[in-house]
Protein backbone atom coordinates (compact mmCIF):
# COMPACT_ATOMS: atom_id res chain seq x y z
CA UNK A 1 0.00 0.00 0.00
CA UNK A 2 1.64 2.93 -1.20
CA UNK A 3 0.56 6.70 -0.43
CA UNK A 4 1.58 9.89 -2.14
CA UNK A 5 1.27 13.45 -0.92
CA UNK A 6 1.71 15.33 -3.78
CA UNK A 7 2.94 19.36 -4.00
CA UNK A 8 0.05 21.62 -4.61
CA UNK A 9 0.01 22.87 -7.83
CA UNK A 10 -2.94 25.76 -7.93
CA UNK A 11 -1.81 28.96 -7.43
CA UNK A 12 -2.17 30.69 -4.43
CA UNK A 13 -2.41 27.23 -2.51
CA UNK A 14 0.06 27.01 0.06
CA UNK A 15 -0.99 23.79 1.97
CA UNK A 16 -0.10 20.34 2.43
CA UNK A 17 -2.26 17.21 2.38
CA UNK A 18 0.17 15.46 5.00
CA UNK A 19 2.38 16.64 7.86
CA UNK A 20 5.48 14.72 9.75
CA UNK A 21 2.99 13.53 12.23
CA UNK A 22 0.18 12.02 10.03
CA UNK A 23 2.96 10.43 7.71
CA UNK A 24 4.36 8.60 10.60
CA UNK A 25 0.68 7.44 11.63
CA UNK A 26 0.04 5.92 7.95
CA UNK A 27 3.53 4.04 8.39
CA UNK A 28 2.12 2.69 11.38
CA UNK A 29 -0.83 1.21 9.82
CA UNK A 30 1.82 -0.27 7.58
CA UNK A 31 1.65 1.92 4.22
CA UNK A 32 4.46 3.56 2.78
CA UNK A 33 4.56 7.04 1.87
CA UNK A 34 6.15 8.84 -0.78
CA UNK A 35 6.48 12.51 -0.26
CA UNK A 36 6.77 15.23 -3.78
CA UNK A 37 10.14 17.08 -2.76
CA UNK A 38 8.87 20.54 -1.48
CA UNK A 39 5.37 20.02 -0.53
CA UNK A 40 5.32 21.38 2.64
CA UNK A 41 7.82 24.39 2.14
CA UNK A 42 4.99 27.09 2.18
CA UNK A 43 3.16 25.34 5.48
CA UNK A 44 6.43 25.26 7.08
CA UNK A 45 7.30 21.76 6.65
CA UNK A 46 10.83 20.82 4.73
CA UNK A 47 11.77 17.84 3.63
CA UNK A 48 13.90 16.50 5.48
CA UNK A 49 11.43 16.89 8.45
CA UNK A 50 9.36 14.05 6.45
CA UNK A 51 11.94 12.26 5.30
CA UNK A 52 12.82 11.74 9.60
CA UNK A 53 9.29 10.39 9.57
CA UNK A 54 10.09 7.75 7.65
CA UNK A 55 8.64 8.97 3.77
CA UNK A 56 10.74 8.76 0.91
CA UNK A 57 11.11 12.31 -0.92
CA UNK A 58 10.97 12.38 -4.42
CA UNK A 59 10.20 14.22 -7.90
CA UNK A 60 6.44 13.98 -8.63
CA UNK A 61 6.40 10.94 -11.19
CA UNK A 62 8.23 8.81 -8.48
CA UNK A 63 6.23 9.69 -5.61
CA UNK A 64 2.96 8.76 -7.61
CA UNK A 65 4.32 5.95 -9.39
CA UNK A 66 2.84 2.38 -8.26
CA UNK A 67 0.55 5.00 -5.70
CA UNK A 68 -2.72 3.44 -4.37
CA UNK A 69 -3.91 6.74 -2.38
CA UNK A 70 -3.36 10.05 -4.14
CA UNK A 71 -3.45 12.57 -1.17
CA UNK A 72 -3.81 16.16 -2.06
CA UNK A 73 -5.46 19.25 -0.46
CA UNK A 74 -7.08 20.71 -4.05
CA UNK A 75 -7.56 17.97 -6.57
CA UNK A 76 -4.52 17.10 -8.68
CA UNK A 77 -4.76 17.67 -12.60
CA UNK A 78 -5.04 13.94 -13.93
CA UNK A 79 -2.24 14.06 -16.10
CA UNK A 80 0.27 14.66 -13.26
CA UNK A 81 -0.40 11.18 -11.56
CA UNK A 82 -0.83 8.98 -14.56
CA UNK A 83 2.02 6.69 -13.01
CA UNK A 84 -0.54 5.98 -9.94
CA UNK A 85 -2.34 2.31 -10.06
CA UNK A 86 -5.13 1.44 -11.89
CA UNK A 87 -7.99 2.15 -9.70
CA UNK A 88 -6.21 4.08 -7.07
CA UNK A 89 -8.17 6.58 -4.85
CA UNK A 90 -7.81 10.12 -4.81
CA UNK A 91 -8.34 11.77 -1.84
CA UNK A 92 -8.97 15.78 -1.55
CA UNK A 93 -10.79 18.18 -1.48
CA UNK A 94 -12.00 18.30 -5.24
CA UNK A 95 -14.32 20.76 -5.32
CA UNK A 96 -17.01 18.46 -7.45
CA UNK A 97 -19.07 21.07 -8.85
CA UNK A 98 -17.11 23.54 -9.66
CA UNK A 99 -14.46 21.26 -11.06
CA UNK A 100 -16.78 19.27 -12.95
CA UNK A 101 -14.20 17.98 -16.18
CA UNK A 102 -11.65 17.07 -13.68
CA UNK A 103 -13.88 14.78 -12.01
CA UNK A 104 -15.36 13.61 -15.71
CA UNK A 105 -11.28 12.70 -16.25
CA UNK A 106 -10.89 10.55 -12.83
CA UNK A 107 -13.95 8.62 -14.00
CA UNK A 108 -12.10 8.33 -17.36
CA UNK A 109 -8.64 7.66 -15.77
CA UNK A 110 -10.59 4.62 -13.84
CA UNK A 111 -9.10 6.38 -10.83
CA UNK A 112 -11.56 6.37 -7.79
CA UNK A 113 -12.19 9.73 -6.77
CA UNK A 114 -13.29 10.84 -2.90
CA UNK A 115 -14.31 14.26 -2.35
CA UNK A 116 -13.49 15.06 1.30
CA UNK A 117 -16.12 18.14 1.16
CA UNK A 118 -18.97 15.56 0.81
CA UNK A 119 -17.99 13.54 3.75
CA UNK A 120 -21.15 13.52 5.67
CA UNK A 121 -22.31 15.20 8.94
CA UNK A 122 -22.37 12.46 11.42
CA UNK A 123 -21.08 12.57 14.48
CA UNK A 124 -18.49 9.97 13.48
CA UNK A 125 -17.57 11.85 10.74
CA UNK A 126 -16.83 14.63 12.54
CA UNK A 127 -13.14 14.35 13.54
CA UNK A 128 -13.05 14.15 8.86
CA UNK A 129 -14.61 17.24 7.93
CA UNK A 130 -12.29 19.28 5.94
CA UNK A 131 -15.01 22.06 5.77
CA UNK A 132 -15.02 22.49 9.62
CA UNK A 133 -11.53 22.49 10.30
CA UNK A 134 -10.61 24.95 7.67
CA UNK A 135 -13.99 27.13 8.26
CA UNK A 136 -12.91 27.24 11.96
CA UNK A 137 -9.55 28.69 10.58
CA UNK A 138 -10.97 30.84 8.14
CA UNK A 139 -13.21 32.43 10.49
CA UNK A 140 -10.38 33.49 12.57
CA UNK A 141 -8.71 35.20 10.07
CA UNK A 142 -11.49 36.95 8.26
CA UNK A 143 -11.48 38.82 11.75
CA UNK A 144 -8.20 39.09 11.16
CA UNK A 145 -7.86 40.44 8.28
CA UNK A 146 -10.74 43.03 8.99
CA UNK A 147 -8.62 44.86 11.86
CA UNK A 148 -5.79 45.04 9.57
CA UNK A 149 -7.97 46.72 6.93
CA UNK A 150 -9.71 48.71 9.97
CA UNK A 151 -8.17 52.24 10.63
CA UNK A 152 -9.04 52.24 13.86
CA UNK A 153 -9.19 49.76 16.97
CA UNK A 154 -11.62 47.36 17.90
CA UNK A 155 -11.42 47.04 21.78
CA UNK A 156 -12.52 50.42 24.20
CA UNK A 157 -9.87 51.85 25.21
CA UNK A 158 -9.79 54.49 28.10
CA UNK A 159 -6.76 56.81 27.46
CA UNK A 160 -5.82 60.15 28.81
CA UNK A 161 -6.35 61.78 25.57
CA UNK A 162 -9.59 60.03 25.60
CA UNK A 163 -11.33 57.04 25.11
CA UNK A 164 -11.74 55.31 21.79
CA UNK A 165 -14.76 53.60 21.31
CA UNK A 166 -15.20 50.28 20.73
CA UNK A 167 -15.93 48.73 16.87
CA UNK A 168 -19.52 47.04 16.29
CA UNK A 169 -18.89 43.85 14.30
CA UNK A 170 -21.53 42.12 12.73
CA UNK A 171 -21.66 38.55 11.57
CA UNK A 172 -23.76 36.97 8.84
CA UNK A 173 -23.84 33.21 8.65
CA UNK A 174 -23.31 31.47 11.73
CA UNK A 175 -21.82 28.10 10.98
CA UNK A 176 -18.10 27.09 11.54
CA UNK A 177 -16.17 29.85 10.20
CA UNK A 178 -19.20 32.44 11.31
CA UNK A 179 -18.89 31.09 15.23
CA UNK A 180 -15.37 31.17 15.57
CA UNK A 181 -15.42 34.91 13.53
CA UNK A 182 -17.82 35.71 16.70
CA UNK A 183 -15.61 34.51 19.08
CA UNK A 184 -12.27 35.90 17.90
CA UNK A 185 -14.51 39.15 17.30
CA UNK A 186 -15.17 39.24 20.73
CA UNK A 187 -11.83 38.22 21.63
CA UNK A 188 -10.67 41.51 20.23
CA UNK A 189 -13.12 43.56 22.00
CA UNK A 190 -15.59 44.22 19.46
CA UNK A 191 -19.49 45.08 20.34
CA UNK A 192 -20.78 41.64 18.41
CA UNK A 193 -24.09 40.86 16.64
CA UNK A 194 -25.16 37.98 14.34
CA UNK A 195 -27.67 36.73 12.18
CA UNK A 196 -28.73 33.73 10.06
CA UNK A 197 -31.77 31.45 8.62
CA UNK A 198 -31.36 28.66 10.51
CA UNK A 199 -33.07 29.14 14.24
CA UNK A 200 -30.51 26.73 15.93
CA UNK A 201 -27.99 29.23 15.73
CA UNK A 202 -29.62 32.08 17.54
CA UNK A 203 -28.70 30.24 21.37
CA UNK A 204 -25.10 29.47 19.87
CA UNK A 205 -24.75 33.70 19.37
CA UNK A 206 -25.77 34.41 22.56
CA UNK A 207 -23.78 31.72 24.40
CA UNK A 208 -20.60 33.53 22.86
CA UNK A 209 -22.14 36.68 24.28
CA UNK A 210 -23.11 38.30 20.95
CA UNK A 211 -26.46 39.47 20.03
CA UNK A 212 -28.82 37.65 17.61
CA UNK A 213 -30.51 39.67 14.87
CA UNK A 214 -33.11 37.53 13.23
CA UNK A 215 -36.34 38.28 10.88
CA UNK A 216 -39.18 37.42 12.77
CA UNK A 217 -41.98 38.79 9.96
CA UNK A 218 -41.51 35.79 7.99
CA UNK A 219 -40.01 31.64 9.55
CA UNK A 220 -36.86 30.44 8.66
CA UNK A 221 -35.41 27.10 8.67
CA UNK A 222 -36.53 25.29 11.75
CA UNK A 223 -33.46 24.07 13.74
CA UNK A 224 -30.62 23.13 12.65
CA UNK A 225 -31.39 22.38 8.67
CA UNK A 226 -30.67 19.16 6.89
CA UNK A 227 -27.64 18.14 7.81
CA UNK A 228 -26.67 21.76 9.01
CA UNK A 229 -27.18 23.01 6.04
CA UNK A 230 -29.40 26.09 4.43
CA UNK A 231 -31.67 26.07 1.58
CA UNK A 232 -32.50 29.11 -0.75
CA UNK A 233 -34.95 30.97 0.93
CA UNK A 234 -38.06 32.75 -0.23
CA UNK A 235 -38.84 35.91 -2.03
CA UNK A 236 -41.08 36.87 0.93
CA UNK A 237 -38.18 35.52 3.46
CA UNK A 238 -35.70 37.70 1.61
CA UNK A 239 -37.43 40.91 1.41
CA UNK A 240 -38.01 40.83 5.40
CA UNK A 241 -33.96 39.99 5.79
CA UNK A 242 -33.05 42.74 3.50
CA UNK A 243 -34.83 45.39 5.56
CA UNK A 244 -34.07 44.38 8.57
CA UNK A 245 -30.21 44.18 7.78
CA UNK A 246 -30.48 47.42 6.20
CA UNK A 247 -31.13 49.00 9.10
CA UNK A 248 -28.71 46.96 11.15
CA UNK A 249 -25.70 47.18 8.86
CA UNK A 250 -26.03 51.30 8.75
CA UNK A 251 -24.90 51.29 12.50
CA UNK A 252 -22.29 49.09 11.79
CA UNK A 253 -17.79 49.10 11.53
CA UNK A 254 -16.90 45.80 10.44
CA UNK A 255 -19.12 42.86 8.75
CA UNK A 256 -18.16 39.17 8.32
CA UNK A 257 -20.23 37.64 5.92
CA UNK A 258 -20.24 33.50 5.48
CA UNK A 259 -23.35 32.49 4.26
CA UNK A 260 -23.05 29.65 2.08
CA UNK A 261 -25.54 27.17 0.49
CA UNK A 262 -24.17 23.80 -0.63
CA UNK A 263 -24.44 23.39 -4.82
CA UNK A 264 -25.89 26.76 -5.18
CA UNK A 265 -24.48 30.10 -5.75
CA UNK A 266 -23.81 31.95 -2.34
CA UNK A 267 -26.65 33.95 -1.40
CA UNK A 268 -26.55 37.92 -1.94
CA UNK A 269 -26.91 39.60 1.43
CA UNK A 270 -25.44 43.00 1.04
CA UNK A 271 -26.63 45.34 -1.86
CA UNK A 272 -24.58 48.47 -2.74
CA UNK A 273 -26.83 50.45 -1.62
CA UNK A 274 -26.75 49.07 1.69
CA UNK A 275 -22.58 49.51 1.67
CA UNK A 276 -23.79 53.15 0.85
CA UNK A 277 -25.26 53.51 3.75
CA UNK A 278 -22.33 52.24 6.20
CA UNK A 279 -19.80 54.77 7.35
CA UNK A 280 -16.53 55.80 5.56
CA UNK A 281 -13.69 53.41 7.04
CA UNK A 282 -15.96 50.22 7.39
CA UNK A 283 -14.71 47.08 6.22
CA UNK A 284 -16.91 44.43 4.95
CA UNK A 285 -14.86 40.84 4.65
CA UNK A 286 -16.85 38.54 2.20
CA UNK A 287 -15.68 34.81 2.80
CA UNK A 288 -18.19 33.59 0.06
CA UNK A 289 -16.51 35.46 -2.67
CA UNK A 290 -15.37 32.85 -4.55
CA UNK A 291 -18.65 31.07 -4.49
CA UNK A 292 -20.34 34.03 -6.11
CA UNK A 293 -20.04 36.67 -3.15
CA UNK A 294 -22.49 37.68 -0.26
CA UNK A 295 -21.82 41.15 -1.08
CA UNK A 296 -22.48 43.31 -4.14
CA UNK A 297 -19.07 44.42 -5.59
CA UNK A 298 -16.99 41.74 -4.09
CA UNK A 299 -14.17 40.65 -6.31
CA UNK A 300 -12.14 37.83 -5.98
CA UNK A 301 -8.41 38.13 -4.62
CA UNK A 302 -9.23 41.74 -4.06
CA UNK A 303 -9.72 44.31 -1.74
CA UNK A 304 -11.97 46.88 -3.11
CA UNK A 305 -13.29 50.21 -1.94
CA UNK A 306 -16.88 51.34 -2.53
CA UNK A 307 -18.47 54.56 -0.85
CA UNK A 308 -15.56 54.29 1.33
CA UNK A 309 -15.75 50.77 2.93
CA UNK A 310 -13.77 48.42 1.90
CA UNK A 311 -14.61 45.17 0.63
CA UNK A 312 -12.15 42.63 1.28
CA UNK A 313 -12.24 39.23 -1.24
CA UNK A 314 -9.27 37.18 -0.13
CA UNK A 315 -9.28 34.12 -2.20
CA UNK A 316 -8.84 30.53 -0.37
CA UNK A 317 -8.64 32.23 3.05
CA UNK A 318 -7.35 28.93 4.71
CA UNK A 319 -4.43 28.71 2.67
CA UNK A 320 -3.19 32.13 4.42
CA UNK A 321 -2.74 30.40 7.84
CA UNK A 322 -1.18 27.41 5.90
CA UNK A 323 0.64 25.54 9.45
CA UNK A 324 -2.22 25.42 10.78
CA UNK A 325 -4.90 24.67 8.43
CA UNK A 326 -2.29 22.05 6.87
CA UNK A 327 -2.29 20.19 10.19
CA UNK A 328 -5.64 19.77 10.60
CA UNK A 329 -6.36 18.86 7.11
CA UNK A 330 -3.79 16.35 7.36
CA UNK A 331 -5.51 14.89 10.41
CA UNK A 332 -9.20 14.29 8.42
CA UNK A 333 -7.18 12.57 5.92
CA UNK A 334 -5.63 10.17 8.54
CA UNK A 335 -9.05 9.85 10.60
CA UNK A 336 -10.80 9.09 7.70
CA UNK A 337 -8.62 6.68 6.25
CA UNK A 338 -7.09 5.11 9.51
CA UNK A 339 -11.05 4.88 10.37
CA UNK A 340 -11.76 2.60 7.58
CA UNK A 341 -7.95 0.64 8.16
CA UNK A 342 -8.75 -2.86 6.82
CA UNK A 343 -5.66 -5.34 8.90
CA UNK A 344 -5.80 -7.82 6.84
CA UNK A 345 -6.06 -6.38 3.82
CA UNK A 346 -3.62 -3.53 4.86
CA UNK A 347 -5.82 -1.10 3.05
CA UNK A 348 -8.81 0.82 3.86
CA UNK A 349 -12.56 -0.34 3.16
CA UNK A 350 -15.05 2.44 2.72
CA UNK A 351 -18.58 1.64 4.68
CA UNK A 352 -21.75 2.50 2.52
CA UNK A 353 -23.09 5.56 4.47
CA UNK A 354 -19.22 7.45 3.99
CA UNK A 355 -18.18 5.48 0.52
CA UNK A 356 -21.40 6.66 -1.15
CA UNK A 357 -21.29 9.88 0.21
CA UNK A 358 -18.01 10.87 -1.11
CA UNK A 359 -16.78 8.41 -3.84
CA UNK A 360 -17.27 11.17 -7.29
CA UNK A 361 -16.09 8.05 -9.13
CA UNK A 362 -15.73 4.19 -9.84
CA UNK A 363 -15.38 1.84 -12.11
CA UNK A 364 -14.68 4.30 -14.86
CA UNK A 365 -18.08 5.47 -14.28
CA UNK A 366 -19.06 9.08 -12.32
CA UNK A 367 -21.25 7.22 -9.61
CA UNK A 368 -21.82 10.46 -7.52
CA UNK A 369 -25.93 10.97 -7.06
CA UNK A 370 -25.47 14.73 -6.23
CA UNK A 371 -23.47 14.88 -9.42
CA UNK A 372 -25.90 12.66 -11.27
CA UNK A 373 -29.70 14.28 -9.80
P1 LIG B 1 -22.09 26.62 5.49
O1 LIG B 1 -20.65 26.94 5.25
O2 LIG B 1 -22.80 25.77 4.48
O3 LIG B 1 -22.90 28.00 5.61
C1 LIG B 1 -22.49 29.00 6.52
C2 LIG B 1 -23.70 29.58 7.24
O4 LIG B 1 -24.43 30.44 6.35
C3 LIG B 1 -24.71 28.53 7.74
O5 LIG B 1 -24.88 28.68 9.13
C4 LIG B 1 -25.97 28.85 6.95
O6 LIG B 1 -27.15 28.59 7.70
C5 LIG B 1 -25.79 30.34 6.71
N1 LIG B 1 -26.64 30.90 5.65
C6 LIG B 1 -27.00 30.36 4.47
N2 LIG B 1 -27.82 31.20 3.79
C7 LIG B 1 -27.97 32.31 4.56
C8 LIG B 1 -28.69 33.55 4.40
N3 LIG B 1 -29.42 33.78 3.31
N4 LIG B 1 -28.63 34.46 5.41
C9 LIG B 1 -27.89 34.21 6.52
N5 LIG B 1 -27.19 33.09 6.72
C10 LIG B 1 -27.23 32.14 5.76
O7 LIG B 1 -22.31 25.98 6.92
P2 LIG B 1 -21.22 25.28 7.86
O8 LIG B 1 -20.43 26.28 8.54
O9 LIG B 1 -20.45 24.29 7.05
O10 LIG B 1 -22.08 24.45 8.91
C11 LIG B 1 -23.36 24.75 9.36
C12 LIG B 1 -23.71 23.82 10.55
O11 LIG B 1 -23.54 22.45 10.21
C13 LIG B 1 -22.80 24.00 11.75
O12 LIG B 1 -23.15 25.07 12.54
C14 LIG B 1 -22.99 22.68 12.47
O13 LIG B 1 -24.13 22.74 13.28
C15 LIG B 1 -23.25 21.72 11.37
N6 LIG B 1 -22.07 20.85 11.16
C16 LIG B 1 -22.09 19.56 11.65
C17 LIG B 1 -20.98 18.73 11.44
C18 LIG B 1 -21.01 17.31 11.93
O14 LIG B 1 -21.87 16.95 12.71
N7 LIG B 1 -20.09 16.46 11.48
C19 LIG B 1 -19.78 19.21 10.73
C20 LIG B 1 -19.89 20.56 10.25
C21 LIG B 1 -20.99 21.33 10.48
Amino acid sequence: MKIAVLKEQAAGEARVAATPETVKKFIGLGAQVAVEAGAGLTASVADADYAAAGASVADRAATVAGADIVLGVQGPDVASIAGANPGAWIVAGLNPFGERARVDAYAAAGYEALAMEFMPRITRAQSMDILSSQSNLSGYKAVLDAASEYGKAFPMMMTAAGTVSAARAFIMGVGVAGLQAIATARRLGAQVSATDVRAATKEQIESLGAKAIFVEKVAGIEGEGSGGYATEMSDEYKAAQAELISSHIAKQDIVITTALIPGRPAPRLITDAQIASMKPGSVIVDLAVEQGGNVEGAVAGEVVVRHGVKIVGHRNVPSRLATDTSALFSRNLFNFLSAFWDKEKGAPVLDEEIGNAIRLTQGGKVVNERLLG
